[in-house]
């Protein structure tokens, strides 16, 4: 690339589809509410974008969603509530859902036309810059958090930066999967992407390398977001522009280090829930206890 690779600073969160597959807790409330432990599922992706250098925070809502915005506002009522009550730990939790140099926007996505318009009802407030998306669905418990190691990569290299792993080749039909110029069997924690296929068979995928929800993306992708027309299921497919941005400009596999909990469904979401409980500082030691007696009488 020819300009040095600009600062990240905007992150968008698409939150607008109807998460199906937990209904019916996702009627009227918002599948990122969700919480894990004591937090939605979109504090911890708001959280990461932060963590990484984002203060823009781009939410895209649909129906349903308001809740999303309520939890990201200011609620003096409620922290001057807990204060009187003698807990100011709490009212210190409530008013730190958000740091004050954030800036929230939210963008309504008109209806569910897939993920790759979703992305593109962005544009009006992203200017000629880099950004991250994040789907709050991946939750992914990392050292470096996800998107920070992403924004590493992408200032050594430019160009998109896609976060993959490795999946079960019966999967590969849930994902976009990549094929990479990495020599088999020597994988390398950046490769550059040579070509990507949404939700393939497994018996035709070209591999098992998997994009999951993180992505830094450069603004070219918006010209390719309009080129395409609807993808599989009907959808606009990001995975789609992406296939016509890897012919313009180089665009990177990035293997994070961490581990991915796909809350989307309700096995990886149970699975999210016990692992950081056991991880939490307060609850963990009592939590491990009691799995200890559940395990007991499962033997
Ligand atoms: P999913 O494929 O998980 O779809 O979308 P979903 O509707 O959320 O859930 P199910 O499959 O019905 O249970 C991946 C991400 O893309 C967003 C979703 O909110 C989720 O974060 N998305 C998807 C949109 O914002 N708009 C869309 O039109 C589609």
């Amino acid at each position: 690339m020819s300009s040095s690779p600009k600062r990240i600073r905007t992150a968008v969160f698409p939150v607008a589809g109807r998460g199906t597959r937990f209904l019916p807790a996702t009627k009227a409330s918002p599948k990122e509410m969700l919480p894990i432990v004591d937090r939605p599922l979109i504090q911890y992706a708001v959280d990461e974008a932060l963590a990484a250098g984002a203060e823009r925070l781009i939410f895209i809502t649909g129906s349903s969603k308001r809740a999303i915005e309520d939890h990201f506002d200011t609620d003096t009522e409620l922290e001057r509530l807990l204060q009187a009550q003698g807990k100011p730990e709490l009212a210190q939790q409530v008013n730190s859902v958000l740091p004050s140099y954030a800036t929230c926007i939210y963008i309504r996505q008109p209806s569910p036309l897939g993920l790759g318009h979703a992305v593109l009802c962005a544009r009006p407030a992203i200017d000629d810059e880099p950004f991250f998306v994040h789907l709050a669905d991946d939750l992914i418990d990392a050292e470096v958090p996800c998107l920070k190691q992403m924004a590493d990569t992408y200032q050594q290299k430019g160009g998109c930066v896609l976060a993959v792993e490795e999946v079960p080749r019966s999967e590969t039909d849930k994902y976009g999967i990549v094929e990479v110029d990495a020599p088999q069997g020597k994988p390398s924690k950046v490769s550059r992407i040579l070509g990507i296929v949404e939700k393939p068979k497994p018996e035709e995928a070209r591999s098992t390398l998997a994009v999951v929800g993180r992505y830094v993306l450069t603004p070219e992708i918006f010209v390719e977001l309009e080129r395409v027309g609807q993808g599989a299921g009907g959808e606009i497919q990001l995975t789609d522009a992406i296939a016509r941005l890897v012919q313009r400009q180089p665009v990177y596999a990035h293997r994070f280090s961490g581990r991915r909990f796909d809350c989307g469904n309700k096995l990886g979401y149970l699975q999210a829930t016990v692992e950081l409980s056991l991880a939490h500082p307060v609850l963990g030691k009592d939590f491990r206890a009691y799995l200890k007696r559940v395990a007991a009488r499962l033997d």
